[in-house]
């Protein structure tokens, strides 16, 4: 597990950054007041920003530098406000994260980012000297009170114009000691990769080969996933197709495969918080599948958040890992399971898309271990118009004929009868 777990950081980094050369330095920040410590946070980040100059727009690429130090505008909340922590660096730039708890949870409420088009060494060429503050509050850092938040692998957040991205992150805020907390809460990217390593590509694995033709479409299979006590707490029943896009050892190109997920060869593992849950599908040790899915307790719906895989198929030169964590699919009402039929296909990035069929989940709130009524996707509505639509227009059709059929027999009795 330890030897393996540097190498898949490295080719996560390597698939999700897309091989940037960027040289990032791990960043320790803490926030304290008095003699304690509030938040501390060990990681490393890097910023693409996309700004106007004269003649169009360009994008730089800047890591957090391991000289950033923290604002005096951090703090440790109190008196109706949040802990908050700025991390200041270069010429009047800075991160900003705030944090927000109840009694079982913390999270990362906002994420601010500044950074001032005047610094011409880092923004060459920038038409405007502003000092430009972008923030955004989906940035899905959630760990339970009195324990460390990690996160290894990487992991993006999309803030204006900018894309700030996360590896190696170990937090903790509202802390009650002045070390992290050795309990840990692990983000589900890691997850992935700690309860299903991919094998090294040279070993032999029993990957199935890669298939040349399209494959038919694949069966359904049915999954559930159980809390500690043993009750159902999310189920789901769906075909899956992977579409990925990878480097064939074979014909020494990058080429598109699609392969089905053999149902009678995959496992289910997941689990269960008030508002995520989180579905894990294993096929042997080539395939690995997740899904994350959050409810809003707002608006009282869910929706599938986050998606990740790694596959390590025997046409691969390395196992391809990859994973986004702020999708929008399958969205659902509480209390009420998801249905798609027809076929969907959920992009996740440029080199991966997942193609279901005959899909039915319920993330949350099941009772007595079985779907409760679905809330039913356009598409399969779409689907059962276009029955409807063209009965409609037979029925109309037949009722035009019998009309005219009639019309035409008193016509002719009518002539019938002047004769
Ligand atoms: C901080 O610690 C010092 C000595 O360790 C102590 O004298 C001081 O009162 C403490 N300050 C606070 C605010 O707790
Ligand atoms: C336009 O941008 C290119 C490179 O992005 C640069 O070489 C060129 O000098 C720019 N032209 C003007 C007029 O600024
Ligand atoms: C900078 O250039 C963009 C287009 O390249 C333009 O839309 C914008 O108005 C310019 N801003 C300033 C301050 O000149
Ligand atoms: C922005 O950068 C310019 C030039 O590097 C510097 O003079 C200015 O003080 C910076 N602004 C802030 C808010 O730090
Ligand atoms: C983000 O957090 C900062 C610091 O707590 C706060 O000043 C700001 O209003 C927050 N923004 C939003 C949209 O919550
Ligand atoms: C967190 O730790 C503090 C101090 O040790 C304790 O008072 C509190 O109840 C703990 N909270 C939880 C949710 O475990
Ligand atoms: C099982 O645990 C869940 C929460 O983890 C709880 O809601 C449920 O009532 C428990 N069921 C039983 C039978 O204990
Ligand atoms: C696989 O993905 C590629 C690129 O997005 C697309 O062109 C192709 O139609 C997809 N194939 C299937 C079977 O979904
Ligand atoms: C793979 O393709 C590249 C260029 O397309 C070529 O230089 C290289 O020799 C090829 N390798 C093998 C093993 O065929
Ligand atoms: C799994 O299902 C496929 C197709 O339904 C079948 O060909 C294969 O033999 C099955 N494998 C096992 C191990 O049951
Ligand atoms: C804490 O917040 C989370 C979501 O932010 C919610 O699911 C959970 O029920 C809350 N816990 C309590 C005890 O309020
Ligand atoms: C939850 O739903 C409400 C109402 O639709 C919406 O305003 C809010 O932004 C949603 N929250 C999240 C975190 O998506």
């Amino acid at each position: 597990m330890t030897r393996t777990c540097p190498f898949v950081v490295g080719i996560a980094c390597f698939a999700i950054l897309g091989c940037v050369t960027v040289v990032q330095s791990q960043v320790t920040l803490e926030v304290t007041e008095g003699n304690s410590t509030c938040i501390k946070a060990e990681l490393s980040a890097s910023f693409s920003i996309t700004y106007d100059t004269a003649n169009g727009t360009r994008t730089v690429t800047v890591p957090l530098p391991g000289s950033a130090v923290v604002g005096v505008a951090s703090s440790c909340g109190g008196d109706g406000r949040s802990p908050w922590l700025v991390a200041l660096f270069g010429d009047g730039h800075a991160l900003g994260l705030s944090f927000s708890s109840n009694d079982s949870l913390y999270s990362v409420a906002n994420l601010t980012l500044q950074y001032n088009l005047s610094d011409v060494s880092t923004f060459p060429e920038a038409n405007s000297t502003d000092v430009v503050t972008v923030e955004t509050t989906s940035v899905g850092m959630v760990a339970r009170v009195n324990t460390t938040y990690r996160c290894i692998s990487a992991s993006s957040v999309i803030v204006g114009g900018a894309t700030v991205t996360f590896s190696n992150v170990t937090m903790e805020a509202y802390m009650t000691g002045d070390d992290l907390s050795p309990n840990e809460s692990v983000c589900t990217a890691d997850q992935i990769f700690t309860t299903a390593p991919p094998p090294p590509p040279s070993t032999t694995t029993a990957a199935p080969a890669p298939v040349p033709t399209p494959p038919g479409t694949p069966n359904q299979g049915s999954y559930s996933v159980s809390n500690s006590n043993g009750t159902v707490c999310l189920l789901a029943r769906m075909a899956l197709q992977l579409n990925i896009s990878h480097f064939s050892a074979s014909q020494n190109k990058t080429i598109q495969e699609v392969v089905n997920l053999l149902p009678n060869q995959t496992t289910s593992s997941g689990s269960c918080d008030p508002t995520s849950a989180t579905l894990v599908l294993t096929q042997g040790s080539a395939t690995n599948l997740s899904f994350l899915f959050t409810l809003n307790t707002t608006s009282n719906r869910y929706h599938l958040t986050g998606l990740s895989v790694v596959a390590a198929w025997s046409d691969m030169t390395a196992p391809f890992i990859t994973s986004n964590s702020s999708l929008d699919y399958l969205r659902g009402s509480l209390g009420r399971s998801y249905m798609c039929i027809s076929e969907q296909t959920l992009a996740v990035d440029h080199n991966f898309s997942l193609n279901t069929f005959q899909l039915q989940v319920q993330p949350f709130d099941i009772t007595r271990g079985q779907f409760t009524q679905a809330d039913e996707c356009q598409l399969d509505q779409d689907n059962m118009l276009i029955p409807i639509v063209v009965g409609a227009a037979l029925a109309g059709l037949v009722l035009i004929v019998l009309i005219a059929y009639l019309i035409g027999r008193k016509k002719s009795h009518a002539g019938y009868q002047t004769i």
